[in-house]
Parts: C-alpha cells; sequence; structure tokens
C-alpha cells in the first residue's frame, strides 16, 4: 500500500504529522504501508516554482493513494493564478481524475453541543456530501479577462457539464445511497441555469437505474437553508463543483467544527486523495492549535475506500470517538470543563486510544 504524503503549507505539516502516527501505529501492527512524502502548493513552489511539480505528481501517481494536508499562505496569493497553491489542489484532481469527492457530515455525540446549531438538531446527524469535483466553473473554458463592446473590462468563467460527468457522479450517488438510508437530493440551480437544467435531466435518468433510491431535486439556495433548518432530512446529496465546495463547508459546521470534516477524493478505480476539508489557516499556522482529527480520519477513509481496509479504519474512528468521550478538544472544539490540547497532544491522544 504506498502512500504519497503531500503535507502542504500552513497547518498542513502539523496535522499531517498527526495522521502519520496513527499510520505508524497500524504499520508496527502488520500493514504494509509505504509512505513517501513530496512538496506541493505552496512548498511545492517554494522547493521547484510550481505548485504541482513534476516530481510530486509522479509520486502521486505512482502511489495507490495519497494524503494530504492543506494549501496556500498569504505570501502566494499575489502570484499569478497557475502559480498559487490552490491549483496544485486543482490540478492533483484533474490530472489522477478524482471526480467523486466524498464529504461526509457525521456528528459525533460527544459534540453535539460544540455545534453552531442546537444540539437536538444535530445529534445523530450523519449525511454524505458528494460534490463533483474536476467539472463546472472551476475547469470550464473559456475563461479569463477580456475588455467588452463598451470598452469595459470583465472577467469571466465557464460552468459546463457533459453528460459523461454527470452520470458518472450521479452512478456514484446512487450507489451511495444504496449502502446508506436510499435518498439522493441531487442539488442545481435548474430554475436559471442552462447546466443545472441539464443536470437534473441527466440524473433523473441515471435515477432509472436504481428504482429503490428515493430521488428528490432541490435548488442550491434552499439546500443552504434546509442544511441549517433540518439537517438530518438530508442521507446523501449530490451535487456539481461549486455548490459542492459551498454546502461542504456549510455542513462541516453542524459537526462542531470544519477541523472535524475529512474527505475522500476518487477515481473510478476507488484511487483516492484524502484531505480535511479545511484549509492551511495560515493564522494559527506553527503554533500547535491545528485540529488535527479532520486529517486523521481522512486516513481512516483511506483505508476503508482504497485499502478496504474496513477494520484498521474502524479501530481510527473508534480512537477519535474514544478522545473525545475523554474529554480531550483542540481549540476549535474546546467546551469549558473539558481537556484542552495542542495538536500533538490530540495525535497523541488517539494514537493512546489506538492501543
Ligand atoms: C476545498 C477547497 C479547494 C476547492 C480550494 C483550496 C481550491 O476549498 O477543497 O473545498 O475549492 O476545492
Ligand atoms: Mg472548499
Amino acid at each position: 500500500m504506498k502512500i504519497a504524503v503531500l503535507a502542504g503549507d500552513g497547518i498542513g505539516p502539523e496535522i499531517i504529522a498527526q495522521a502519520h502516527k496513527v499510520l505508524e501505529v497500524l504499520r508496527r501492527d502488520g500493514l504494509k504501508l509505504e509512505l513517501e512524502a513530496a512538496p506541493y502548493g505552496g512548498a511545492g513552489y517554494d522547493a521547484h516554482g510550481d505548485p504541482l511539480p513534476e516530481s510530486t505528481l509522479k509520486l502521486a501517481r505512482a502511489a495507490d493513494a495519497v494524503l494530504c494536508g492543506a494549501v496556500g499562505g498569504p505570501q502566494y496569493d499575489a502570484l499569478p493564478r497557475e502559480k498559487r497553491p490552490e491549483q496544485g489542489i486543482l490540478r492533483i484532481r484533474k490530472e489522477l481524475q478524482l471526480f467523486a469527492n466524498l464529504r461526509p457530515a457525521k456528528v459525533f455525540e460527544e459534540l453535539a453541543s460544540a455545534s453552531s446549531l442546537k444540539p437536538e438538531l444535530v445529534a445523530g446527524l450523519d449525511i454524505l456530501i458528494l460534490r463533483e469535483l474536476t467539472g463546472d466553473i472551476y475547469f470550464g473554458e473559456p475563461r479569463g479577462r477580456r475588455t467588452n463592446a463598451r470598452g469595459e473590462r470583465e472577467g469571466y468563467d465557464t460552468m459546463l457539464y457533459s453528460e459523461s460527468e454527470i452520470r458518472r457522479i450521479a452512478d456514484v450517488g446512487f450507489q451511495a445511497a444504496m449502502k446508506r438510508g436510499k435518498k439522493l437530493t441531487s442539488v442545481d440551480k435548474e430554475n436559471v441555469l442552462e447546466t443545472s437544467r441539464f443536470w437534473r435531466e441527466i440524473v433523473k435518468d441515471v435515477a432509472k437505474k436504481y428504482p429503490q433510491v428515493e430521488l428528490s431535486h432541490m435548488y442550491v439556495d434552499n439546500a443552504a437553508m434546509q442544511l441549517v433548518r433540518n439537517p438530518k432530512q438530508f442521507d446523501v446529496i449530490v451535487t456539481g463543483n461549486m455548490f459542492g465546495d459551498i454546502l461542504s463547508d456549510e455542513a462541516s459546521m453542524l459537526t462542531g467544527s470544519i477541523g472535524m470534516l475529512p474527505s475522500a477524493s476518487l477515481d473510478a478505480n476507488n484511487k483516492g486523495l484524502y484531505e480535511p476539508a479545511h484549509g492551511s489557516a495560515p493564522d494559527i499556522a506553527g503554533k500547535n492549535l491545528a485540529n488535527p482529527l479532520a486529517t486523521i480520519l481522512s486516513a481512516a477513509m483511506m483505508l476503508r475506500y482504497t485499502f478496504n481496509e474496513e477494520e484498521a479504519a474502524k479501530r481510527i474512528e473508534a480512537a477519535v470517538k474514544k478522545v473525545l468521550g475523554q474529554g480531550y478538544r483542540t481549540a476549535d472544539i474546546y467546551e469549558t470543563e473539558m481537556r484542552r490540547v495542542g495538536t500533538i497532544e490530540m495525535g497523541d491522544a488517539v494514537v493512546a486510544a489506538m492501543q
């Protein structure tokens, strides 16, 4: 099991170090894990002038799975778009054809009161946001700047989905729903966007293969509202790249903190890239403050989806639940009378809970 480890920037190296410790426990206990690190994001730019250096992409291609931290930092904000750290993540997703992004928002009962919503609204919440990851307005061409007929400058992007792109993500959505509560909500903006009208039409067609799944459609603005009004009405949400980006950040807060939300980005053969859904948090980088649990839970998803090591995945998830039960809290999920710990101590607690 070859894993490329791309720690990235900001808190990336700190949270990745904790996931590393957890994987080390599994390795000692016999899992044949091989980890190799490479620079990407701002670190890739610093080392090789490219947020996704050729050598890093090569390592990622050769690996069975990729474990990522986070990218970005204010020192890179002025770079041209193709040199910015974010391009590292967008390009690796595209290069490896990781079109299916799974972002489960699951509330640990220990954290129900850390949510920004009332505990009874989120207790027991378990929803899956499935975000299409290699299409939409993030990749559509043409894009750029131009001067219009009135002589005014404008910026533009293209929202675009091909039929095959919609079909394959819809299939993943229905299949995920089959393994869960058999409810799929497709989120779009069909009342306004041509892309969404097409999206809805294709999703309906794919639905014919899955008569056991109850399919519904929802406009994205309503979905954003429903997520905070009554999140438990959802089982699986399938949506495009941009809507999924936004809704998954929103859903993360239901779980108490974006520091709790893992993600898996899969290709058609379950090769995957695993990363926390949050960013590089430059403001707290290097301060031993970041919550490593989203990254540790991402490692669990890696064992489950790419390596079929369900038992190892469960072992990690049970350890996370245990440390929360023991009261360990990083700053983002801290509540009075809990045991406030830093990034490293949280990693150590998870390792201890695995024994
Ligand atoms: C995410 C992030 C990225 C995205 C950024 C860093 C490019 O927000 O993974 O959700 O928009 O996909
Ligand atoms: Mg995002």
